[in-house]
């Protein structure tokens, strides 16, 4: 069986899941279940002196809504968009500390991990939150520069307020990482279009890992009565940001080279498998067991484990960033490989019942003609497209030969409509480059 066993920043991990800080985190009793359902570890909700964001989890609200963005009865699917607002940690960071103690306790005993999260008042709070979080037996702490809350409590300042300025995040950042022993990770918010820069600022002031992303903040409508739902602007996430959270998990991954934790869309096995193929070999679970239970939190880790077994990879680190390297490195890479074009099967091929590659290219290279799929192979500039949406595997891409090509290295516009006018000649005499091929 694959091996799903790794090691962060130092800190050994028996799986890659962990539980996000969350709703889930602000109760010893849950904490415990999480441990007890095999938990790679558990970030405790933002330990906090902030009595506003306190109080703020107090006075949650939370919406789970459908693709019609109507509120989700029953079973939640893949599809859910989480729409809520919430605070820090219920109680004051130092009323945690027995708590602390204990859990991590109870955690490392089943080869679990409690991690810190602090959300101070000052940069000397969040010093001395993350100081009682190391005192306590904590192996590491998350810095919670991501939150989208703190942005709409009059006098507060924090999350995703410190995470979109680089220059603050790294001074809260130094002074953290020289009080305190223990890796220091920062949660990014992607509330902006700097995340790198702040990821390279925290990175340089001392930090030994980001975590990529916290949520967005959006405005969601109820439209059958015209309000905001949720009073106003909210929290949002669910599995549609993933990939925009692997956007910044790749580029951090590709640019930084730093550990990552990933955040911000994971639903189940294959989401992980995402975030670990892009650059975050530690994933971290929030939303979904909030709305689907501690229960649930089993399946993930064993479809992780069966995924690698019938993929043929033996641990974490042979899945560790491999779409990343393979990724582009700009568009112009585009242009370095070889053109392709799309040729149809004609014995497979369910036209003229079928006719949905017709409709879907852009490029009119692909046109009914008499009884079969006509394809100008001038026009096409093999985006794919039809290959992706033949409900019948129909369609495959080759490579284009320099004489299928005509002259110039590469098409352009003025070519194609200039070839497009020639085979559409031929296309009126019903013969098509295919059947002309044949
Ligand atoms: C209701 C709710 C409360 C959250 N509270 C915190 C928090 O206290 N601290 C924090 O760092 N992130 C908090 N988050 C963000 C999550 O830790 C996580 O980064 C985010 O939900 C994206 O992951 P997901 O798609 O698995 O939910 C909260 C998210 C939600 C939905
Ligand atoms: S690859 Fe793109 S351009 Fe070519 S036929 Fe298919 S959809 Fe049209
Ligand atoms: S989508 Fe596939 S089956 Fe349908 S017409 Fe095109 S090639 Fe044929």
């Amino acid at each position: 069986m694959a091996n799903l066993a790794l090691e962060f920043c130092g800190v050994k991990f028996k799986n890659p899941v962990v539980i996000a800080s969350i709703e889930t985190t602000n109760s010893p009793e849950v904490i415990r279940e999480c441990v007890d359902a095999g938990a790679g570890g558990m970030i405790i909700k933002t330990l906090t002196d902030i009595e506003d964001m306190a109080r703020l989890t107090q006075n949650s609200k939370y919406a789970i809504l459908n693709e019609k963005n109507e509120p989700i009865k029953g079973k939640v699917g893949k599809n859910f968009v989480f729409y809520s607002r919430s605070g820090y940690s219920s109680l004051h960071y130092t009323e945690w500390v027995p708590y602390l103690k204990e859990l991590q306790k109870y955690a490392a005993e089943r080869g679990s991990h409690l991690i810190g999260s602090a959300g101070g008042k000052t940069v000397q709070s969040w010093v001395d939150i993350c100081r009682t979080i190391e005192d306590c037996g904590l192996p590491m702490v998350e810095l919670n520069f991501g939150c989208p809350h703190p942005a709409m409590m009059p006098g507060v300042h924090g999350g995703s307020m410190i995470g979109q300025e680089p220059d603050v995040a790294a001074e809260v950042t130094r002074k953290v990482c020289e009080a305190v022993k223990i890796p220091v990770i920062v949660k990014l918010t992607p509330d902006q279009s700097r995340v790198l820069d702040v990821a390279r600022a925290v990175k340089n002031a001392g930090a030994s890992a980001v975590t990529a992303t916290n949520r967005y903040t959006g405005f969601s409508v109820d439209i059958e009565t015209g309000s905001p739902r949720l009073g106003g602007p909210a929290g949002i996430g669910g599995v549609w940001a993933k990939p925009l959270s692997l956007r910044w998990v790749h580029r951090i991954y590709t640019e930084l080279g730093m550990p990552i934790t990933g955040s911000n869309g994971i639903y189940d096995h294959r989401d992980v498998v995402e975030f670990i193929m892009a650059g975050a070999p530690l994933v971290q679970v929030g939303s979904v067991l909030m709305l689907k239970g501690i229960k649930y939190l089993p399946k993930i880790i064993q479809g992780l484990a069966d995924f690698m077994d019938t993929h043929g990879y033996d641990d974490i680190d042979s899945m560790l960033g491999i779409a990343s390297r393979r990724s582009v490195k700009d568009y112009g890479d585009q242009f370095r490989k070889a053109r392709m074009h799309s040729e149809v099967n004609h014995e497979t091929c369910k036209n003229p019942r079928c006719t949905i590659c017709i409709q879907t290219c852009f490029y009119d290279a692909l046109k009914q003609a008499d009884d079969q799929v006509g394809s100008l192979h001038n026009n096409c500039i093999g985006c794919e497209m039809c290959v992706q949406t033949c409900p019948f595997d129909s369609i495959s891409m080759f490579v284009t030969s320099p004489e299928q090509r005509g002259s110039g290295e590469f098409f352009n516009i003025a070519e194609t409509v200039f070839e497009k006018e020639k085979f559409e000649k031929d296309f009126d005499r019903g013969i098509s480059l295919a059947r002309v091929k044949d």
